[in-house]
């Protein structure tokens, strides 16, 4: 199985990155936009795991508090058109201690600097199939509080990727 840990994003964030898809394409962009309900921002990737439940039994042990996540500008990484949120220290804390227990339970993952994004579209060209450049938008304001994290499974399915939560934790104040 294919998995990774992400935070899923609230109601709100969720219409403020389709308004930013929704710029893009008025733009004349095309690719594969990421579908409205697959949006999230991923804390750590595993790759491929034949048993989740040592990932599960580490991932128990993460304590956090529930901290606010901003949206914060976009941008533009190799084939990748992502959302962005604002700097934030609890944000890095989460992410860092998932990582920890994940070494401390020798589970393989992703060592990559944590680079926070949302990725909205991979691939894009212009209305020509040319090289496709980031136009101007504007971002709504949106905000949601952070109070659990998500263990998913990804399946890659003819029409895209299937994403499943396969277990949640929830931050220390909601136990
Ligand atoms: P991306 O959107 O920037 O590609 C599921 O694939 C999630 O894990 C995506 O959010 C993806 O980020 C992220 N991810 C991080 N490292 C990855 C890797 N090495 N391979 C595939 N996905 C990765």
């Amino acid at each position: 199985m294919r998995m990774f840990i992400a935070l899923e994003m609230s109601g709100s964030m969720r219409a403020a990155l389709a308004g930013l898809q929704n710029r893009f394409r008025q733009a004349g962009i095309c690719g594969r936009y990421s579908p409205e309900e697959n949006v999230h921002l991923t804390l750590a990737f595993l790759g491929e795991v034949p048993d989740p439940d040592p990932v599960i039994e580490a991932l128990s042990a993460v304590r956090f508090t529930p901290f606010i996540l901003e949206l914060y500008g976009f941008g533009a990484f190799r084939d990748c058109w992502w959302g962005g949120v604002q700097e934030s220290v609890p944000l890095q804390a989460v992410a860092r201690r998932i990582r920890q227990a994940l070494d401390q339970a020798d589970i393989f993952f992703d060592k990559k600097t944590f680079c926070p994004h949302i990725t909205l579209l991979r691939k894009p060209v212009n209305a020509e199939g040319g090289p496709a450049v980031l136009p101007p938008a504007e971002v709504y304001p949106a905000s949601m509080t952070v109070d659990r994290f998500v263990l998913f499974r990804s399946d890659p399915e003819k029409n895209g990727t299937i994403y499943t939560p396969l277990a949640v934790f929830k931050s220390e104040r909601d136990e």
